[in-house]
């Protein structure tokens, strides 16, 4: 593995608006991704996930803070539209396909201006298509195809100028699961086969079963960035990170609905355990912050 990171940010940081109204999306995230890791960012909607990855793939800029992408600061790129093509494919949740082109069409939109020919152009969308099980589909349009096939497009279409790293929000957000876990599986392979670099965002608790990092983020922060090593570990750590796993850590009111007084003190103890906590003691900040057991 090489030591030098893909990515590094810095202090990154973005703010909405300004005055009373300004939202603090992302609050000085500094973070190192190496390449050929398979990463997801986890998190409650709203804690600065997509401007995470949006300010990754320069797809916007940061209020204070910076980011590198293979030792190249996204602040002084010349050119941001050759960088977003060649060295960064993003896949979203809505595929935002092109609805009058055909699969093989729209997967072959970033390779244009790239200085490609319209026959290897054409023969590299042919190949990701396949590549992706699509090879009996090219000449479908968006419309013809299911919401997993449309995603699968958007993945080669993602893949198209062979980028160092894929940034994808939330993929399996509109699938069913079967299609959520066929995507997971491919990107596992891309991962694993090409060595392809993935970040990816997700809700979705089986990425923990595949993504070999996991980063926990709220209101704006980074809470949390383990190694993932085994499933019931993770299914702890979710736990933990979740309200009411954050309300029982903190010792605040839980209905006794949801838990009895004696399973409190259980509970806390193998969700410490699964934090890597101490036993007993205050709980530091900002792993655990109030806003979040309150919210
Ligand atoms: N363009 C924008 N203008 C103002 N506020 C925004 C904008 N985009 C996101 N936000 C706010 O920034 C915070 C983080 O948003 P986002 O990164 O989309 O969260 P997530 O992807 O984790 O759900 C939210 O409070 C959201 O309302
Ligand atoms: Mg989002």
């Amino acid at each position: 593995m090489s030591t030098e990171p893909l990515i590094r940010t810095e202090n990154l940081t973005k703010v909405y608006g300004r005055g009373p109204t300004a939202v603090r999306a992302l609050d000085g995230v500094s973070l190192e991704v190496y390449p050929g890791e398979f990463l997801a960012v986890m998190g409650p909607s709203g804690c600065g996930k997509s401007t995470l990855l949006n300010l990754l793939g320069a797809l916007d800029r940061p209020t204070e803070g910076q980011v590198w992408v293979q030792g190249e600061d996204l602040a002084r790129l010349k050119d941001v539209d050759r960088f977003r093509a060649q060295t960064v494919g993003f896949v979203f949740q809505l595929h935002n396909l092109l609805p009058t082109l055909t699969a093989l069409e729209n997967v072959e939109i970033p390779m244009q201006g790239l200085g490609m020919g319209r026959g290897p152009r054409r023969e590299r969308a042919r190949e990701l298509l396949a590549r992706v099980g699509l090879a009996d589909r090219m000449d479908h349009l968006p419309s013809q195809l299911s919401g997993g096939q449309r995603q699968r497009v958007a993945i080669a279409r993602a893949l198209a100028n062979d980028p160092a790293l894929i940034l994808a929000d939330e993929p399996t957000g509109s699938l069913d699961s079967q299609s959520g876990e066929e995507l997971l599986a491919l990107f596992e392979d891309l991962n694993r086969a090409h060595g392809t670099t993935i970040l990816v965002v997700t809700h979705d608790r089986r990425v923990a079963q595949v993504t070999r990092r996991i980063l926990r983020m709220r209101d704006g922060r980074m809470v949390d960035d383990h190694r993932v090593t085994d499933p019931l570990e993770e299914d702890l750590r979710m736990l933990a990170h979740s309200r009411l796993g954050q309300a029982v850590l903190q010792g605040k009111p839980v209905s006794s609905r949801v838990l009895l007084p004696e399973e409190r003190a259980v509970f806390q103890r193998v969700l410490r355990r699964a934090l890597g906590l101490p036993e007993e003691g205050a709980l530091a900040e900002p792993e655990l912050d109030e806003q979040s057991a309150r919210g």
